[in-house]
């Protein structure tokens, strides 16, 4: 075959070949017409990118309000911790400690990082060796298989509890027998389980982990001595489980707490946390991610290979003002959990007249529901004509189910954060009222 990239190394040449997102090229052409109700009545609503713009306008004014207000110091210019500045790791771990986690996170175990991508990248480094076993319940986040794997030659296995949607109920999608069935199952092969990641609330599930499940699953990590990480990158993306319009849809709650509770209780060097203002704090461009650890070996290593990853000193800055302001932090929070809420509510609505089956969802950006009685073909190949076929005749674009890994063909990821609730109305009736005709 003959060789397009001569010029490159190998792994140069698998990189120019695959493009890192395969929805990318459409989000780009969408993202160029997009829908504008007096100047674009036709046009696209990309709803395939895990966006939050709806709060965006509150982050921007209170970034712009602190640089107007406030001298840049003088750090800013030069080096800082290899980790984060040390009085901005300081603020990061008090928002940790009273919004996110509410058990006390000291500052030397966290880390700071180019958002949550670069965490998950230098964790797999740091944690597993070339060709060890990342485990993660299907469906799950598409991109983990590159940041896990890229650089560090890990190995990502997703494991598959269900097939319908309804079977996942208020159930956490992986149980510890899985965990005894996978962990033979590996070996087997010669493969060695080392990390189990979890991402509560989940992506694209929106299911959330109880205190009762994580415990069990650390409690199963720790006696194998594998990593149990839990990425709460949408900790604060909640949906408010017991409104009137929602409640019935979800079975009796357990309690849920942050994974950092139990950390905090087991002092384990097998426990991590990631987190990131991507979403929560609609700040994806900005660039912060946190990793929580009481590992010191851990968080030693990670510094040693942070410094490609090092969040700009301006950011760090911008970023630690803002979580000083407390009244703004508990503001926000209850603001965006509103626009949220009312966003999160509108798709299911329209959902639910189109007997589209989808997982009721506890948190994260997303609704995950499923498309395939639409299939003309039950197949990967018919699962990817659907998703262009909507897109090409209504101009919204989601994501596509392939890079999940959920086994059924034909499940979609909705963003409802992506664009304004208006025109998520415009997007979902768009949508309705083909498949409807078709
Ligand atoms: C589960 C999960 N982890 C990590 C990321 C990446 O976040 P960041 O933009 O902070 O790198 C995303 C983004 O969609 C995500 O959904």
């Amino acid at each position: 075959m003959k060789d397009l990239y001569p010029s490159l190394s190998a792994r140069g040449k698998a990189l120019a070949a695959n493009p890192a997102r395969i929805d990318f090229d459409l989000f780009m052409e969408a993202s160029q017409n997009l829908y504008d109700p007096v100047d674009n009545p036709k046009g696209a609503f990309p709803l395939n990118v895990a966006e939050n713009t709806l709060s965006s306008p509150l982050i921007k004014d209170q970034l712009t309000s602190i640089i107007q207000k406030n001298e840049m110091p003088d750090w800013v210019l030069y080096y800082t911790g290899l980790l984060g500045h040390p009085d901005v790791k300081t603020e990061v771990a008090r928002f940790m400690e009273q919004y996110l986690c509410k058990c006390p996170i000291p500052s030397e175990t966290i880390g700071l990082s180019a958002g949550a991508s670069a965490i998950i990248e230098i964790s797999s480094f740091v944690l597993a060796n070339p060709g060890d076993v990342v485990v993660i319940p299907a469906p799950s986040y598409p991109m983990y298989t590159k940041d896990l794997g890229l650089k560090s030659g890990v190995e990502r296995y997703d494991l598959q509890s269900h097939y319908e949607l309804q079977e996942i109920g208020s159930k956490a999608p992986v149980q510890t027998e899985l965990l005894d069935q996978t962990w033979t199952a590996l070996k087997a092969k010669g493969k060695c389980f080392k990390i189990l990641l979890l991402t509560s609330p989940d992506n694209p599930t929106g299911c959330r982990y109880t205190e009762q499940q994580l415990r069990e699953l650390a409690d199963w990590c720790m006696q194998h001595q594998v990593h149990l990480i839990v990425n709460e990158i949408y900790g604060l993306s909640l949906i408010d489980t017991q409104a009137e319009e929602v409640q019935a849809e979800y079975g009796e709650e357990g309690k849920y707490i942050s994974f950092a509770k139990i950390m905090e209780e087991a002092a384990s060097d097998y426990l991590h946390l990631w987190y990131a203002f991507s979403k929560d704090f609609a700040m994806s461009g900005l660039r912060v991610g946190v990793v929580h650890s009481r590992n010191e070996a851990f968080i030693t290593a990670l510094g040693n290979v942070n410094v490609p990853h090092l969040v700009s000193n301006y950011t760090q800055w911008m970023l630690g003002e803002m979580l000083k302001d407390k009244d703004f932090i508990e503001r926000y929070i209850i603001e965006n959990k509103a626009r949220l809420n009312r966003s999160y509510r509108l798709v299911v609505d329209v959902l639910k007249k189109m007997e589209l089956p989808y997982i009721p969802s506890r948190g994260s950006l997303f609704v995950w529901a499923d498309f395939s009685k639409y299939l003309k073909v039950d197949s990967a190949q018919g699962e990817e004509n659907l998703w262009v076929d909507i897109y090409k005749n209504t101009g919204v674009l989601l994501t596509p189910g392939v890079g999940f890994q959920h086994q059924k063909k034909g499940l979609f990821r909705i963003v409802f954060t992506a664009v304004p609730l208006a025109y998520l109305e415009v997007a979902m009736e768009r949508i309705r009222s083909y498949l409807l005709e078709r």
